[in-house]
């Protein structure tokens, strides 16, 4: 049995017992994760072959808690690739510890994947993001870790990494590029920006002088996930690609009268699903691609 108690980040061995677990139980020997955000686990829908693993029953797994995360992991193929989808994260807001709301990412790492796509849906705080934009990250603010939640904090096992991991290039570039020419084959290249994204921990929405303040520090756009993830993936040698979808504007003056709810975040996601579903099912053979 996997003992994952809450004082202790799950050590190699542990991770490996639940990859085992999942890799004992299906034949998909995935190459891609896909961390579907709020509002966006419909895309595994497209997935064919699917099996699918209900989070309460994967030992030692944690179990999702918002609305508009499903909490499965589903194994499949897609656009003829073999991948596994997380649909519903873990985010710290829910209670549990960094380092717990990324460990499915070592999970992903000892089933063979190589590289990760995350997606959320964010706040729009640059005056060039617009509600319903697609924005590729191209690098983060990790406002946890500043605060000394890093997921990497405690003992280090070289396996999984270093001890000091570089996070410069946490965003690949040919990625970047890629999905670029995806959307302009698509006729979306309109809608899809580039930026930098900010985790705040969450549950609260932002206040304006929390804005200004992320704005200042350079935040395009803000959300309460992903970042934990990334940096997990690249202390393990993934390579990751994440995509922002812009739900909302956050409020920069306190002239503006309308107030963000889960509600409005969900709407745009579920209107932009079908498109964001679209462009990934496209980039997934493409990531693969050197
Ligand atoms: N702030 C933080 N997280 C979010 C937002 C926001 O405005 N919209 C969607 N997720």
């Amino acid at each position: 049995m996997v003992d994952t108690g809450d004082s202790q980040p799950y050590s190699y061995e542990q991770v490996q017992e639940i990859a085992q677990f999942l890799l004992d139980r299906t034949k998909i020997r995935p190459k891609i994760a896909i961390i579907c955000g709020t509002g966006l686990g419909d895309l595994i829908e497209s997935v064919t072959e699917r099996q699918i693993f209900p989070y309460e029953d994967i030992p030692g797994f944690p179990v999702s808690t918002v609305v508009g995360h499903a909490g499965k992991l589903v194994f499949g193929v897609l656009n003829g690739v073999q991948l596994m989808c997380m649909q519903g994260r873990f985010h710290p807001f829910e209670g549990y510890p960094v380092w717990k709301c990324a460990m499915p990412v070592r999970v992903m790492k000892l089933c063979g994947i190589t590289h990760l796509i995350v997606t959320n849906a964010a706040g729009g705080i640059s005056e060039h993001l617009d509600v319903g934009d697609l924005m590729i990250i191209k690098d983060h603010i990790n406002l946890l870790g500043f605060s000394g939640k890093n997921p990497l904090i405690g003992p280090n096992d070289e396996r999984f990494g270093p001890r000091f991991p570089a996070t410069v290039k946490c965003y690949d570039r040919g990625i970047r590029k890629k999905v670029m020419s995806v959307a302009k084959e698509m006729g979306i290249a309109e809608i899809i920006k580039e930026g930098v994204y900010t985790a705040q921990g969450g549950p609260a929405f932002e206040t304006v002088a929390e804005t200004r303040c992320l704005k200042a520090l350079g935040t395009d756009a803000v959300g309460m996930s992903t970042v934990h993830e990334v940096v997990t993936a690249r202390h393990c040698g993934l390579t990751v690609f994440g995509m922002s979808l812009i739900t909302n504007r956050c409020a920069l003056s306190y002239d503006e009268e309308d107030e963000v709810t889960h509600e409005a975040v969900l709407e745009v996601s579920s209107s932009r699903a079908k498109l964001l579903q679209q462009l990934i099912c496209r980039l997934v053979p493409l990531v693969l691609q050197e």
